[in-house]
């Protein structure tokens, strides 16, 4: 389990809101994992933590192209390389019976929230707030 921790807040009410929802949905797999339910309760709650993800960076690309950010093409790789490694943890999940699905979601988490967010996503928020278009952002996050 990993606890939200302010200091990768954005300041964009609506993009915290999609972090925080994230790291919940993957806590609650983790649990999941822990409790040693069932395979298609584990199943079920993967799928949701990654509609969760997927929406989020949907969302986002929508945004940061909305606002003109100069970095999107950058960003966008990050998120396909999170993304298609999303994939290997269910593609692992169905085929691999000494897959630790929780190990690999854990270091996904990390690599998301600690490398990504921390770092790619503050660049953004920083670029937005000096372009005073967070009234914008916030907009486009709700679509
Ligand atoms: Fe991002
Ligand atoms: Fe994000």
């Amino acid at each position: 389990m990993i606890v939200w921790d302010d200091s990768i807040l954005t300041g964009i009410a609506n993009v915290d809101r999609d972090h925080k929802d994230i790291v919940e949905k993957i806590n609650l797999f983790l649990a999941d994992i822990g409790a040693d339910a069932s395979v298609s309760v584990i199943h079920d709650s993967f799928r949701r933590m990654e509609r969760c993800i997927y929406r989020h960076l949907e969302l986002e690309e929508k945004m940061l192209l909305a606002v003109g950010y100069d970095q999107t093409e950058p960003h966008f790789a990050t998120h396909k390389k999170l993304t298609d490694d999303l994939e290997g943890i269910w593609d692992d999940m169905l085929g691999n019976t000494d897959f630790h699905p929780g190990v690999a979601a854990t270091a996904w988490l990390r690599s998301w929230l600690f490398d990504h967010v921390r770092r790619e996503d503050l660049a953004y928020r920083d670029w937005i707030v000096a372009a005073d278009k967070v009234d914008l952002a916030n907009e486009r996050m709700n679509d």
